[in-house]
C-alpha cells in the first residue's frame, strides 16, 4: 500500500505538534537488555549489475560505502556506509569452446550478463589461457572503491556455472527452468571455478572473501534459458549437497580452510527451510552459514529458519532483498521483521542502482543513466548510519522497534517506524540496570517513508527518568542515540 501525503499537511502537522504538551505516548515499547541476536556483521549490497555499468565512479562509492555526506544532482547525500560487498563471478564468455558457443536467452538483458574468468576446460591453472583475469573491470573496481572506504566482508556468489560447463550452454537456465542445468560432470568444475576466484582475488586483488555462495534461489523453477532475463541455474537439493562438498575440498585445497561456504540463497525463508531440511548432515555441516533472499517479503516463517540455524550453530543473513517499493515503506517493514524475527547478522541490498523502484538510487544499468535518489536509500540509512558492525542486537521490543548496543562505547540504538495515526512512540529503558542519564540529550534522525524529511536530525528529544518518547507522523521512521546505557 502505497501512501501519499502533501508536504502542506506535513508542515501542517509539525506546525500543531509544537504546540501539543509533552505528556504522555500513544504506544509504548520495552527496550530488552538481556537478549543477544547476534553481533552484527553489517550492511551491505550486491555488485552484479549496477557495478558492471558504474564500477568507475568514486562517487557513487562513496555514497554507498562511506559515511561522509557527497553532493548530488546538487543535493548532500549521508553515506549509507555499506561494509560488506557481495561480488557476482559471472557466467557469460563469448568464445567458442569445442566449436560451440555461449546460447543467449531471446530476453536477456544486457547488463545482467556477467563475465566469466574461467572461459573454457582445458586447463584448471589460472595462468593459463583458459582464463581471462582482465574481464569484468569494473564490477572489481567498485570491490576495491568500497574495500578502499572501509567495506571489510566480502562475498563471492555466482548466478550460474559459465555456460559451458551447462546441459544447453545457457546461462539463463535450463530450457524448461526447472531442470538441474549444470552437467554432471561438471560438478566439481563448477566448485573449482569460485575456489580459483577466491584465491586469486587473496593473491592479486587484496580480497579475501569470507564466504563462497554457489547458488542464487536454485530451488526456484523460473531459470528458464529460453525466457530469462539473466543468469540462472536450477540445482535440486541432492546437487547441491554434491556441490557444497566439491567447494569445500576446493578451498581447503587452495589454503582457504577459512572461507566459508554459504548456501542455498533461497527465494524465501520457507524455502531455505526446506532446503537445508533435505541438504543431508554432510553437505549441512559443510555450510559455514546459511544465506537466505528477502523475497518472501511480510510472509514466512523467519522464526522457523532461525531455530534451525541457531540449532546447527550457524550465523545466518538476509543476502538478498530488493522490491518495486521506491517510497521505503516496504523495506522498512521487512528488515523489521528480519531483525525480530530471522536474525540475521548482516543484511545485503540487491540492486544499488535499477529502475522501477528497485534502486536505492534510481538508475537504468543498460544505458548507463543515473536519475534521483530514492526516499527508500533515506529510510534504509536510518538503520546503515547506526546499527554498526559489532554492536550487539537486542530485542526491541515490536515488529517497528529494532535496538542495538554498543558494548565500548556504552550507546544504545533504537530504530523505530510508526504505520499508524501519527503518534508518540515511547521507548521504555527501564530492563537496563543504566538506562541513560535523565535529562539527557537524545540525538534523533528522522526519514518520512513516501516523500517528506529525508534524514533530518533534530537535538530536541531528553530521556526523562527512565523513558524517552518522540512524535511520529504515520510512516516516519527515525533512529536515536542514547549515551551512557548499561545493560
Ligand atoms: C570437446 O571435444 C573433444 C574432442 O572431440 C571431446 O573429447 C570432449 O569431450 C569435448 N568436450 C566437451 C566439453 O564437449
Ligand atoms: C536431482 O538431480 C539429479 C541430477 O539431475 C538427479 O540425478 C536426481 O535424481 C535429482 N534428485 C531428485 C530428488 O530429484
Ligand atoms: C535506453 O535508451 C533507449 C534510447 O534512448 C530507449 O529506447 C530505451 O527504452 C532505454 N532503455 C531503458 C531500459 O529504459
Ligand atoms: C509481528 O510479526 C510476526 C511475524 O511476521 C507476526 O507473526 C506477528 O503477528 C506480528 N505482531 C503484530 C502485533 O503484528
Ligand atoms: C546536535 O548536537 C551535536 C552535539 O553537540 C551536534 O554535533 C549536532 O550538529 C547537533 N545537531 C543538530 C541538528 O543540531
Amino acid at each position: 500500500m502505497k501512501r501519499t501525503m502533501s508536504r502542506e499537511w506535513i508542515l501542517g502537522l509539525a506546525l500543531t505538534t509544537a504546540m501539543v504538551p509533552i505528556v504522555s505516548a500513544d504506544l509504548t515499547t520495552t527496550i530488552s537488555s538481556t537478549t543477544n541476536w547476534g553481533t552484527w556483521e553489517g550492511f551491505g549490497v550486491s555488485l552484479a549489475w549496477w557495478a558492471k555499468a558504474f564500477g568507475t565512479r568514486t562517487d557513487l562509492a562513496d555514497i554507498f560505502f562511506s559515511t561522509k555526506s557527497t553532493t548530488y544532482n546538487g543535493q548532500s547525500i549521508p553515506g549509507l556506509g555499506l561494509t560488506i560487498a557481495r561480488y557476482n563471478a559471472g557466467a557469460c564468455s563469448w568464445n567458442t569452446v569445442n566449436g560451440s558457443a555461449m546460447v543467449v536467452s531471446p530476453d536477456i538483458i544486457a547488463s545482467r550478463q556477467m563475465d566469466s574468468y574461467w572461459i573454457d576446460w582445458s586447463s584448471t591453472s589460472p595462468s593459463s589461457s583458459s582464463w581471462s583475469w582482465s574481464v569484468d573491470a569494473n564490477q572489481r573496481n567498485m570491490l576495491s572503491l568500497a574495500k578502499a572506504r572501509g567495506a571489510n566482508i566480502f562475498e563471492l556468489f555466482s548466478n550460474s556455472p559459465p555456460w559451458w560447463m551447462c546441459l544447453n550452454h545457457n546461462p539463463s537456465g535450463s530450457n524448461d527452468g526447472s531442470s538441474n542445468n549444470l552437467q554432471s560432470w561438471n560438478y566439481d568444475q563448477h566448485a573449482v571455478y569460485l575456489a580459483t576466484i577466491a584465491e586469486y582475488a587473496a593473491q592479486n586483488w587484496g580480497i579475501s572473501f569470507q564466504s563462497v555462495e554457489a547458488f542464487n534461489e536454485p530451488s526456484s523453477d523460473w531459470w528458464n534459458g529460453e525466457t530469462g532475463t539473466q543468469e540462472g541455474c536450477h540445482f535440486n537439493s541432492s546437487t547441491q549437497a554434491t556441490v557444497i562438498g566439491y567447494l569445500r575440498s576446493e578451498l581447503n585445497s587452495r589454503g582457504l580452510s577459512s572461507t566459508l561456504v554459504s548456501a542455498s540463497d533461497e527465494n524465501t525463508y520457507d524455502l531455505a527451510v526446506s532446503t537445508w531440511n533435505s541438504l543431508g548432515s554432510t553437505a549441512t555441516s559443510n555450510v559455514g552459514r546459511i544465506n537466505v533472499h528477502g523475497y518472501q517479503y511480510t510472509g514466512g516463517r523467519r522464526d522457523t529458519l532461525y531455530s534451525l540455524a541457531s540449532g546447527a550453530g550457524k550465523r545466518l543473513w538476509n543476502s538478498e532483498y530488493g522490491e518495486s517499493d521506491a517510497t521505503g515503506e516496504e523495506l522498512v517493514t521487512n528488515l523489521m521483521l528480519d531483525f525480530r524475527w530471522l536474525h540475521p547478522t548482516a543484511w545485503v541490498y540487491w540492486q544499488a542502482i535499477d529502475g522501477s523502484g528497485w534502486g536505492l538510487i534510481d538508475g537504468d544499468n543498460d544505458n548507463v543513466s543515473l536519475g534521483a535518489v530514492s526516499q527508500k536509500y533515506f529510510a534504509l540509512s536510518q538503520f546503515t548510519r547506526h546499527i554498526r558492525p559489532g554492536m550487539r542486537i537486542l530485542d526491541g521490543g515490536s515488529n517497528y522497534t529494532v535496538a542495538a548496543y554498543d558494548s565500548t562505547a556504552h550507546k544504545l540504538v533504537i530504530v523505530a517506524a510508526n504505520w499508524g495515526t501519527a503518534q508518540y512512540l515511547n521507548f521504555d529503558l527501564s530492563k537496563f540496570s543504566t538506562p541513560g542519564v535523565s535529562g539527557a540529550l537524545v540525538p534523533r534522525w528522522i526519514t518520512q517513508t513516501g516523500s517528506g524529511d529525508q534524514y533530518v536530525s533534530y537535538n530536541d528529544t531528553y530521556i526523562s527518568g527512565t523513558k524517552f518518547w518522540s512524535y511520529f507522523p504515520t510512516g516516519a521512521v527515525q533512529s536515536f542515540e542514547v549515551s551512557n546505557v548499561v545493560l
